[in-house]
């Protein structure tokens, strides 16, 4: 098979390869765009969750990173980063999922009747 040239002058084969690698520079300032913006997800994200009869929670993003926690504080070992089905107040209670924190050492705790309504809003 024959690759067809299409017959170019040097000048023209120039503006070729820098439009080439203006492609090039673009996909990367793309890429650095989206990876930033990936980032940027965790402390300026709340994610919410139904909360059953004790009322919606939201888990703000940016509370947890004033606090200082990192990402692999909890991505992944404690909660994947998509958000899922959602928790049961029993697990938390036996110290899962927000429990591994609100325990009452690091956090506050979710077992006193005092401090439902720090998470759960009506
Ligand atoms: C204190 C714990 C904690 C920290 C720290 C944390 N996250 Fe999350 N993140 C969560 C929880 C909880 C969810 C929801 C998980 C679920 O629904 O199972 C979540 C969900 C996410 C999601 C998915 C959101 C969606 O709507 O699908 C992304 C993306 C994410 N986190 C990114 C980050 C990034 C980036 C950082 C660091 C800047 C970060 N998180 C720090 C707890 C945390
Ligand atoms: C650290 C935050 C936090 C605290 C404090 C807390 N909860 Fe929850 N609770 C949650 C989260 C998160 C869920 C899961 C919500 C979902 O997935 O819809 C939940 C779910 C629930 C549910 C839904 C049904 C179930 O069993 O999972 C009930 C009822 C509940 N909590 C009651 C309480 C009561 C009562 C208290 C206080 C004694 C309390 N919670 C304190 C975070 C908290
Ligand atoms: C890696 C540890 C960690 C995990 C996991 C964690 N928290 Fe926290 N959270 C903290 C710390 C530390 C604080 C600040 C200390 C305090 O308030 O006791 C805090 C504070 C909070 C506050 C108060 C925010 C404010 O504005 O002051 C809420 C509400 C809260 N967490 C909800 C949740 C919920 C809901 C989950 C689960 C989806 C969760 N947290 C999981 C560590 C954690």
């Amino acid at each position: 098979m024959e690759i067809s040239v299409i017959p170019v002058g040097g000048n023209t084969m120039k503006g070729g390869e820098k439009m080439r690698i203006g492609v090039i520079v673009l996909s990367l300032l793309i890429l650095v765009a989206f990876t930033v913006n990936a980032l940027a997800v965790g402390p300026g994200k709340t994610v919410e969750f139904a909360g059953g009869s004790a009322g919606k929670v939201v888990f703000d993003g940016k509370a947890h990173a004033d606090k200082g926690l990192k990402c692999t504080d909890c991505h992944s070992k404690i909660f994947p980063m998509k958000k899922g089905e959602g928790f049961k107040m029993a697990d938390i209670n036996a110290g899962k999922s927000c429990g591994t924190c609100h325990n009452g050492e690091k956090a506050f705790k979710t077992n006193d009747q005092a401090d439902c309504n720090k998470c759960h809003k009506k």
